[in-house]
């Protein structure tokens, strides 16, 4: 998307952090956008802050509510018209050995972090392939993902489910008017620690309560980077239809090693196999491709 005056984005989590770093980017950029998030104080603060009087539409939204997605998806085209930008962006932080996970952690964080990605998707692409224009997903994934440690698993799961998604959902879209960008962002100065005002009563059942609680008194890091450079970063990589933002070079030597391993443990190819794998792309792979056009 070369020019984005007068366009249309849809920032999900877009009242606080990253994506009201990115909110700010569109709107510098002349855009209107629907800022849709499930916190109604975040809202608040959000338009007090921003100040951008008919530009934006706030919405409160929870990503994981299928029906609410679509109806939020209807107000942003009564609003605005058609939504060119769709930015996957709402997520919970989770932070916590695996021995304290349960059943209710795996429900919620993969619903929000990975499921309202989906939903986003689910809603907005038919819309956006119908109206033709050019059209951008952005989905925000994390630099864990890529060079994974301890204390994530089930946050980390739903990031690199999102670079998969992304991948693939990219390489479906080639050609059309809609591209795809993956965020991957490293530490950003946010308020991703206030994760206990987030956790539904439904999702009560945890071990990581403790870790939870004590987030609530400030971020266990500091020295984070700026949400609206995150938000410039992304505005630009859409600009440049470029597939990925990764925000931090200092996590370069930790993804090298993590790939490595991987690349370490791919056997050489016999000269058979190779064969085999070409004839199978070009054959039953390309014609299971072409059977639903
Ligand atoms: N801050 C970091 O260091 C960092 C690093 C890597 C990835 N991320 C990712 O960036 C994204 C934005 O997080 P942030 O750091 O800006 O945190 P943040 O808490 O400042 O902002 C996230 C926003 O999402 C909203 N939200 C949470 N659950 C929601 C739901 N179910 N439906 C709709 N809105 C919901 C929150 O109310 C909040 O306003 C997340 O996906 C997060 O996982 C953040």
């Amino acid at each position: 998307m070369q020019d984005l005056r007068n366009s249309t984005a849809f920032v999900t989590g877009g009242a606080s952090g990253i994506g009201l770093g990115m909110v700010r980017a569109f709107l510098d950029s002349g855009m209107r956008v629907v800022v849709a998030d499930v916190r109604p104080d975040h809202l608040d603060a959000a338009a007090e802050a921003l100040d951008a009087g008919d530009k934006c539409l706030f919405v409160e939204l929870d990503v994981t509510d299928r029906a609410g997605m679509g109806r939020a998806a209807d107000a942003a085209e009564e609003a605005f018209g058609p939504v060119h930008i769709l930015c996957n962006n709402a997520g919970i932080g989770m932070l916590g050995d695996i021995r304290l996970v349960g059943y209710d952690d795996w429900d919620w964080c993969l619903g929000v972090n990975l499921g309202g990605v989906v939903n986003g998707i689910q809603t907005f692409l038919p819309r956006m392939l119908a109206h033709g224009r050019p059209a951008h997903i952005v989905n925000t994934s994390s630099i864990g993902a890529i060079c994974p440690g301890p204390n994530g698993v089930p946050y980390l799961t739903a990031k690199a489910a999102v670079i998969a998604l992304s991948d693939t959902l990219r390489a479906d879209l080639a050609g059309s008017n809609v591209g795809v960008t993956t965020l991957i962002p490293g530490p950003t100065a946010t308020r991703i620690h206030e994760v206990a005002a987030l956790r539904p009563e439904r999702f009560a059942r945890t071990g990581l309560k403790p870790i939870e609680d004590r987030l609530a008194a400030g971020p266990i890091f500091t020295g984070g980077i700026p949400p609206e450079t995150v938000g410039t970063m992304v505005r630009d990589a859409i600009v440049a239809e470029r597939p990925y933002v990764v925000t931090h070079g200092a996590f370069r030597p930790f993804v090298e090693a993590h790939f490595a391993q991987i690349l370490d443990a791919i056997p050489p190819a016999t000269e058979q196999e190779a064969a085999a794998l070409a004839a199978m792309m070009a054959g039953s792979l390309a014609d299971l491709a072409g059977t639903a056009s």
